[in-house]
């Protein structure tokens, strides 16, 4: 068999997997996937790209330590919450190699739609956080992170880039089937289901949310602490969650940031009338009959 190594995947179209493009360097040997071990202490964090995840995860990590910053600095976000799906071919381990290698109780970041998660993982009852953000900002987010990962296809135009990601033609297909379908398996599912614009307007009441969902009292100290931590400013300069350790092979540093601007409503810097039009028209029309509801600004 012919060895892959990272030149092989840079800026490379998605696969499509099962119906759903994916992130090419991620599609190789799949399998890998469907014979993952789950454990049923596992805590799964999900989102579609650019969600919010890294900000949820700190979160996660900060109440599973009781807000301890030191054991939260243990390592890089990348490498103590890794991600289930990754695998860059010579230059690190898949994910789910990291993920075997590690002691329970794992957190697990996963981008993956309800129909691509291994079949064996829904008998676990394992518990699974649902990090959702509103479509507009999530494809400006999107379109800048393309900007600077090398895994994905180059963006060209904003515009080019829109057309695409309203057609679900980009890494993990439609923002709409992902956050539609994951609604409904709360339904039979012990999940929680967090919107990044709650975050944003209520930090305090949200993170309360998640640490009861985990078990936890929310004791005050702890949730202040978290709060402080996990502002964005706070993130943002704080070099273990900003994937700055991620090499400039797979990451262009100096195209875009993880922590680019983290606010709601940057869509329309971005969105021309004509663009937010045709997008609402989608919008209704996708979101018809769900009772899922978004905002876009705060
Ligand atoms: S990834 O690569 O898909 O895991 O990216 P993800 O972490 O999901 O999303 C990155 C966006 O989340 C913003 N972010 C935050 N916003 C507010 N507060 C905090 N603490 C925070 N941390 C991360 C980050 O800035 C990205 O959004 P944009 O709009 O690009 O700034």
């Amino acid at each position: 068999m012919q060895m892959l190594n990272l030149e092989d995947f840079i800026r490379k179209e998605p696969k499509i997997i099962h119906g759903y493009p994916m992130v090419c360097a991620f599609s190789q040997n799949w399998e890998r996937l469907e014979k993952f071990q789950w454990r049923p202490d596992d805590i799964v964090i999900v989102s579609y790209p650019k969600s919010g995840t890294t900000w949820i995860s700190e979160i996660v990590d900060m109440i599973q330590n009781d807000g301890d910053i030191e054991k939260c600095s243990r390592n890089a976000i990348t490498e103590k919450i890794p991600m289930l799906e990754l695998s860059v071919p010579g230059v690190r381990m898949t994910g789910t190699d990291a993920l075997e290698k590690m002691p329970s109780p794992r957190l697990i970041k996963t981008h993956l739609p309800v129909d691509l998660l291994p079949k064996n993982f829904w008998k676990n009852k394992c518990k699974i956080i649902y990090m959702a953000r509103n479509a507009k900002d999530v494809a400006v987010s999107y379109y800048y992170f393309d900007l600077m990962n090398k895994l994905q296809p180059y963006p060209n135009s904003w515009a080019e880039y829109l057309e695409k990601y309203m057609a679900g033609k980009v890494s993990y297909g439609s923002w709409f089937a992902h956050v539609k379908s994951w609604w409904d398996k709360k339904e039979d599912y012990p999940m929680l289901y967090v919107f990044y614009e709650d975050m944003k307007k209520n930090p305090k009441k949200e993170i309360e949310k998640v640490m009861q969902f985990l078990g936890k009292n929310p004791d005050e100290k702890v949730v202040k602490k978290i709060i402080h931590h996990t502002s964005f400013e706070m993130m943002k300069n704080n070099p273990l969650l900003n994937f700055t350790n991620v090499p400039s092979k797979m990451m262009d540093h100096d195209a875009s940031s993880q922590m680019r601007k983290g606010i709601v409503g940057d869509w329309k810097n971005h969105f021309t009338v004509a663009q937010n039009e045709t997008f609402d028209a989608i919008y209704e029309k996708e979101m018809a009959g769900t009772t899922l509801k978004f905002c876009t600004e705060v």
